[in-house]
């Protein structure tokens, strides 16, 4: 009889965010039509956005990976320590996972529960996170979490034990400062009594911050105008890449770079029952990335009920990762 091997372990995944066509159309359609038109930064992530954004981290422009990997490298042990052991991990905007995956060692989960609105690309890391670490209880959920941050059971109830809430790589500078406490009232919450672990960039110079954001070669460029892909297959819309070029700038006086999408000349963009004329220059406002000075960052933690608050930078100052108790 032959030898067979046993089956690889999938991980489970939970899929929350189902494309309510519909509901996502009339966001769009909404952001489109609006007097200073926008489209939320969560649509810039479609499996080619989240390849785009990886490559985006291998620019020598953009610092704030590398920079957030040195602190993590640097201090990973002193942060465990100051982290609940055997927690449940839970990813926020995981990608493609690495960075988690290099804590696994310093801060060893009971499980990894990784959740993204990225749902292929999640699923794909995942699936090679699990070969890598085959023993790992892996969870993926496919969700958006821009306005609950309610995770499922999955996700490790609150009698199993604390939950490790991980938010890497400034993705909370996508938030206004109001709706950054909101949010991370809300992960407190989900926390269930353990505690967070957030990487934030810190306000610095424009001529360093801008070119993180308009990268010689273009890859943040293509990223950017990738997300008018992502709308035409949404939302039916007739977008032309031709038509639009990036634009990035920082904004000092309310200290966060802003990122655009402008028209290279007047045209009229068409969707199924809709159309809106555009002028020569006209923007789409698609991301904004706060700049956080240490201190505040510290009260809005406390702000949002955190305590023990704790945080390690790097020797230029500037990326900070903090970790907080959510207490009970
Ligand atoms: C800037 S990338 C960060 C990826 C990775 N955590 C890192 O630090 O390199 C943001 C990630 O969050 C995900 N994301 C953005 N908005 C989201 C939302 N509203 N709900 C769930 N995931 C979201 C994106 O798909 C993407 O993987």
């Amino acid at each position: 009889m032959a030898d067979t091997l046993p089956a690889p372990r999938l991980p489970r995944f939970v899929q929350l965010y189902h494309e309510d066509r519909a509901a996502v159309r009339e966001e769009l359609l909404r952001g489109l039509q609006a007097p200073r038109p926008s489209i939320a930064p969560k649509y810039l992530y479609d499996a080619l956005g989240s390849r785009l954004f990886d490559a985006i981290t291998e620019l020598p422009e953009y610092y704030p990976t590398r920079t957030e990997a040195g602190i993590f490298a640097a201090h990973g042990a002193a942060m465990a320590d100051h982290l609940p052991a055997g927690a449940t991990l839970v990813d926020l905007g995981a990608g493609n996972c690495e960075k988690a995956a290099r804590l696994f060692e310093a801060l060893r989960p009971r499980r990894y529960v990784a959740v993204d609105i990225s749902v292929d690309y999640l699923r794909h890391a995942l699936g090679c996170l699990q070969r890598q670490h085959p023993a790992l209880d892996i969870v993926g959920v496919g969700m958006d979490f821009s306005q609950s941050l309610a995770l499922p059971p999955e996700a490790g109830a609150a009698q199993e034990g604390p939950r490790l809430l991980f938010y890497p790589g400034s993705s909370i500078g996508n938030f206004s400062p109001e709706a950054a406490l909101a949010f991370l009232r809300q992960a407190r919450a989900a926390c269930a009594g353990g505690a967070l672990l957030i990487g934030v960039d810190l306000a610095k110079p424009a001529e360093i911050v801008e070119p993180a954001y308009d990268d010689a070669l273009g890859v943040t460029a293509a990223f950017n105008l990738n997300l008018l892909l992502h709308v035409n297959a949404l939302a039916g819309s007739d977008f032309r890449l031709a038509d639009w070029r990036h634009r990035a700038f920082f904004d000092a006086a309310a200290s966060r770079i802003e990122m655009h999408l402008e028209t290279r000349q007047a045209l009229t963009l068409r969707w199924p029952g809709g159309e809106r004329r555009f002028a020569a220059g006209e923007r789409i406002h698609t991301e904004n990335s706060y700049k956080w000075v240490l201190a505040d960052f510290d009260a809005l933690l406390r702000q949002a009920g955190f305590a023990a608050t704790r945080h390690w930078t790097d020797a230029r100052g500037w990326f900070a990762v903090f970790a907080a108790q959510a207490g009970d």
